[in-house]
């Protein structure tokens, strides 16, 4: 009876044993299947995310080319890639809400003077002796310059449509102005302060060439890119486009007419 019931008992073990692990089984294979299909969600869900966050980018991209006085106004991913050029002027009457004064008489939009700052700093702290030797303009200031520019090269004995053209090759027509956008400014070395090429031969410029992106700037008017920007190679002008686009725009070499694809 014992041996009967410790028989039964063994029988009973095994069979529940064997039961068991073909059920674990089952179990398993069936966990392993829905782990498998989890997974494929979650993969393509990731990749409906990243083709989400392309098209947003995509969209950002052509507002901030299309109505870049209301994207710089209000829109809160797009406002720092609006183009603004011959082709793209800036509305005359657009003046940045948040003007903030970054010593010396100038100011720039607010939302880019901390990242303006933080580079200054650790340039100054890198050994680079630079400073802003212009930012926000206004339409009318551009004018004036513009036309200083017009007459000076008049009197140097150049034709009236010579001094004009020439003029447009390094100072922006008024209206097609970065600096109207408190996004730009002017950076030059203390060791040289002419406008011209040689400008960018210096440490301040090498430093500041190397690691604007890093603050969201971008090095706006290279050298060997005229045709594509309409203006000449100006080492001293920084354009904020943000820190993701400036990273992008550097690693690849691009303009930000190219980048923006306008
Ligand atoms: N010198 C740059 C192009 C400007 O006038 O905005
Ligand atoms: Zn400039």
């Amino acid at each position: 009876m014992a041996a009967a019931v410790a028989g039964a008992l063994v029988g009973l073990t095994a069979g529940m044993v064997s039961a068991s692990v073909s059920m674990y089984g089952i179990i398993k294979e069936e966990r392993a299947g829905s782990r498998e299909e989890a997974l494929k969600y979650r993969e393509q869900a990731e990749q409906l995310a990243g083709e989400k966050e392309e098209l947003e980018q995509e969209l950002d991209k052509e507002r901030a080319v299309q109505d870049n006085a209301g994207v710089l106004a209000e829109d809160p991913q797009a406002w720092s890639l609006v183009l603004v050029n011959e082709d793209h002027p800036l509305d005359g009457s657009y003046v940045p809400e948040s003007l903030t004064d970054i010593g010396e008489g100038r100011q720039v939009d607010g939302r880019i003077a901390a990242d303006l700052e933080q580079m200054m700093q650790d340039g100054a702290a890198a050994g680079m002796s630079m400073y802003v030797t212009s930012a926000y303009r206004s339409y009318d200031r551009q004018v004036e310059i513009f036309n200083t520019s017009v007459l000076d090269r008049m009197a140097q004995g150049m034709t009236p449509l010579e001094a004009y053209q020439d003029t447009s090759t390094q100072v922006a027509l008024p209206g097609t102005s970065e600096h109207a956008t408190g996004l730009a400014v002017d950076i030059i070395s203390t060791h040289y302060d002419e406008l011209d090429e040689r400008q960018g031969d210096t440490s301040e410029q090498q430093w500041l060439m190397a690691h604007c992106w890093e603050y969201g700037f971008i090095l706006r008017y290279p050298p060997d890119k005229a045709d594509i920007t309409g203006i000449i190679y100006e080492p001293w002008h920084y354009r904020y486009v943000g820190k993701e686009a400036a990273k992008e725009i550097t690693e690849q070499g691009l303009t930000l007419e190219e980048y923006l694809g306008a």
